[in-house]
C-alpha cells in the first residue's frame, strides 16, 4: 500500500467566489518542488476539501477565480474558458484536510502528478 503524504500548505490566502470560501497557498512536493494550490470545497455537503494546482495548463493563469461545477466535476478557467475536469490529468485533484493551524494535501506517492 501506498504510503499517505500529508504536505502542509503554507502562505494560505482566503477568497470567495461563486458565494463559496477558497483558499489559495503553497506546497512543497518531495522531487516536485514548491507548486501553488488552490483548495475548493469538494461538493458533497460533508466539509471537505480538493486540492488542485493553481495554474491553468493553456497559459499558466490563476484557478482562484474559475467558475466550479461541482456536480460535473469541471473548474473554467477564467482566462479563456477551458473547461478543466478536477480528477483529469491537468489538475488531478487530491483530498485536503482542514487542521487546526490550515490545511494538509494528502497525497500518496504515485499521484504525485503536480
Ligand atoms: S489561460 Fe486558461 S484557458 Fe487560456
Amino acid at each position: 500500500m501506498t504510503p499517505l503524504l500529508r504536505i502542509p500548505i503554507t502562505h494560505l490566502e482566503r477568497h470567495f467566489c461563486q458565494g463559496q470560501e477558497r483558499w489559495t497557498g503553497l506546497a512543497e512536493l518531495p522531487g516536485l518542488g514548491v507548486r501553488a494550490v488552490l483548495l475548493l470545497p469538494d461538493g458533497d455537503g460533508g466539509g471537505g476539501w480538493l486540492a488542485v494546482r493553481n495554474r491553468c495548463p493553456h497559459h499558466g493563469v490563476p484557478l482562484t477565480k474559475g467558475r466550479l461545477d461541482a456536480a460535473a466535476g469541471t473548474l473554467e478557467c477564467p482566462s479563456h474558458g477551458w473547461l478543466l475536469p478536477l480528477t483529469g490529468p491537468d489538475l488531478a485533484a487530491l483530498p485536503a484536510e482542514r487542521t487546526e493551524c490550515g490545511f494538509v494535501l494528502l497525497a500518496g506517492e504515485k499521484r504525485l502528478l503536480w
